[in-house]
């Protein structure tokens, strides 16, 4: 069943409402160099998209993301993510909890976020969650999609919007944008294209949830 996504039913979190005119609160996670959140962000400030970015999460202390961030004012904070490699421990989970319902997000854009959120966080923004992947989804989850589609030799390749599930790149998919690959591509240079795409491709998406037209809900 698909519902309108300022309707989400059982939705335990009460910033905001997707439907109103309001500027949606965009809470961005990343532990890379930012190019997404620059992207999201220009476009928020040139009216593109009708919102703003309310913070901005690492768990890398000296992530360019933060530094992008700071650079523009917005509000940042680093996350010591704890003893795991791959994913937040409950303390750093629970901060970050903490800080987007502070900033009263309404939407959580994840650009490169390299640790698997898990059940708690995923409950407490519950279908607002989104996250931007490197490949045509199913195709290629995981880590360095480019260089995966490239040593298969698929002819094309994209990026991918999808909606953050207790999988690994599996949630259900919003948003896809095609990049022919090029017999003389290296790993770089169809990263460097899906990259350029990826900039198009997630300020338009979430335009288009800042105005009510993605639904959400089951597949
Ligand atoms: C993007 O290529 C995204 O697809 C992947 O991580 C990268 C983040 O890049 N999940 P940036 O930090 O936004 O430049």
């Amino acid at each position: 069943m698909i519902f309108p996504l300022g309707r989400p039913p059982g939705l335990c979190y009460q910033a905001g409402d997707l439907t109103s005119d309001k500027p949606l609160r965009i809470g961005v996670l990343g532990s890379g160099k930012g190019s997404n959140l620059v992207a999201l962000a220009d476009a928020c400030e040139s009216g593109a998209i009708n919102a703003s970015i309310a913070i901005v999460l690492s768990d890398v202390e000296d992530a360019g993301i933060l530094k992008q961030a700071a650079q523009r004012g917005l509000a940042e904070r680093f996350v010591a993510p704890g003893k795991f490699r791959t994913k937040l421990d409950e303390t750093a989970e629970a901060a970050c909890i903490d800080a987007l319902t502070e900033a009263e997000v309404d939407l959580v854009a994840l650009t490169g976020f390299m640790r698997i959120l898990k059940g708690d966080f995923l409950r407490a923004f519950e279908n607002r969650v989104i996250n931007i992947h490197p490949s045509l989804l199913p195709s290629f989850p995981g880590l360095e999609a480019w260089k995966q589609a490239l040593d298969y030799g698929v002819k094309v390749t994209g990026c991918t919007i999808h909606f953050v599930d207790q999988g690994i790149d599996t949630g259900r998919i919003i948003a896809q944008k095609p990049i022919d690959v090029k017999i003389d591509d290296t790993p770089q240079s169809l990263h460097d294209r899906i990259q350029a795409a990826e900039h198009e491709l997630y300020p338009a998406t979430v335009a288009r949830i800042a105005r009510g037209e993605v639904a959400f809900g089951g597949f």
